[in-house]
């Protein structure tokens, strides 16, 4: 393997914490005692330990204790694979996720960029970098049976931890620039010119379509739209089978594992 795959092999196991048993488990502050809730002091937690189900990591069907990204190995891939095509085809345009929860997938962006030589793109990182909001009137008119997460404290990392964590890889530079709040306010007012890459991973019906309707036309024709939570979510798949009705795309959908989707403009 050349060495800059190395690197990018090493790195999506390093973000997606497949390489240790110490990385499986699930840490929660609030634990039952006697039926009653308790919740644990500040920086105390109970880690339940399992052994590292590779399976399930590079699927991304768990949440990691320690990784950097909960979209697993073969969505990586798909990045790996996407961000190939738009170098090779020299496709115009920056890179961009919108919902990054610790921002596993951008770093990863990011990386490949360095391993690739790249100078000329940037990795937008976009999140509210406060968890979900909680679910608005179309998310319950389309989301079925949906979870509401907005108060799910393990989704909710601030933007200070996403900077850090790109520092922490050696990749937090001018190449990443960050668009903090809800997509609806952010996003139609970024200052991105035109994009090769759109990834969306906000779980949520409001949330894909406002990245959608802000950043779909944004996209260069041979770019691509890659959907993380299109099989997960019901009101992800219903907002993304909307917005293609409405705006004619045709490009056919691709299956990147049992959640994630993508096509190519
Ligand atoms: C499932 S997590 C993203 C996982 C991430 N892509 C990864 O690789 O692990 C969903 C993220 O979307 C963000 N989010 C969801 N809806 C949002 C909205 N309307 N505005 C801003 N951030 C949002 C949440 O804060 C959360 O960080």
């Amino acid at each position: 393997m050349p060495e800059a795959d190395l690197y990018l092999d090493l790195l999506k196991k390093a973000l997606t914490a497949s390489l240790y048993d110490e990385s499986a488990g699930h840490a929660s502050n609030r634990i039952k005692v006697n039926n009653e809730v308790v919740t644990l002091p500040p920086g105390v937690a109970l880690v339940q330990y399992r052994p590292l189900d590779q399976m399930a990591r590079a699927e991304g069907r768990d949440w990691p204790l320690f990784g950097f990204s909960m979209a697993g190995l073969r969505r990586m891939d798909n990045i790996q694979f996407c961000l190939d095509r738009i170098l090779e085809d020299g496709v115009p345009g920056d890179l961009i996720e919108t919902g990054v929860w610790r921002g596993g997938a951008t770093i990863f962006m990011r990386g490949m960029l360095a391993s690739r030589g790249v100078t000329d793109r940037t990795v937008w990182v976009a999140d509210s970098f406060e968890g979900l909001p909680p679910p608005s009137a179309g998310d319950l008119a389309h989301g079925g049976k949906d979870p509401d997460h907005s108060q799910e404290a393990y989704l909710k990392v601030s933007l200070e931890q996403v900077q850090e964590n790109f520092r922490r890889f050696g990749l937090l530079d001018g190449q990443v620039r960050f668009l903090k709040g809800w997509f609806r306010d952010t996003l139609p007012a970024a200052p991105i010119e035109r994009l090769a890459l759109l990834r969306l991973d906000g779980d949520l019906y409001s949330s894909t379509m406002d990245a959608l309707g802000a950043l779909y036309h944004k996209v260069s024709p041979g770019g691509f739209v890659i959907v993380d939570d299109y099989h997960a979510w019901e009101g992800c798949r219903k907002a993304v089978d909307e917005f293609r009705a409405a705006h004619g795309v045709a490009a056919p959908i691709v299956q990147v594992d049992w959640t994630a989707v993508y096509w190519r403009v």
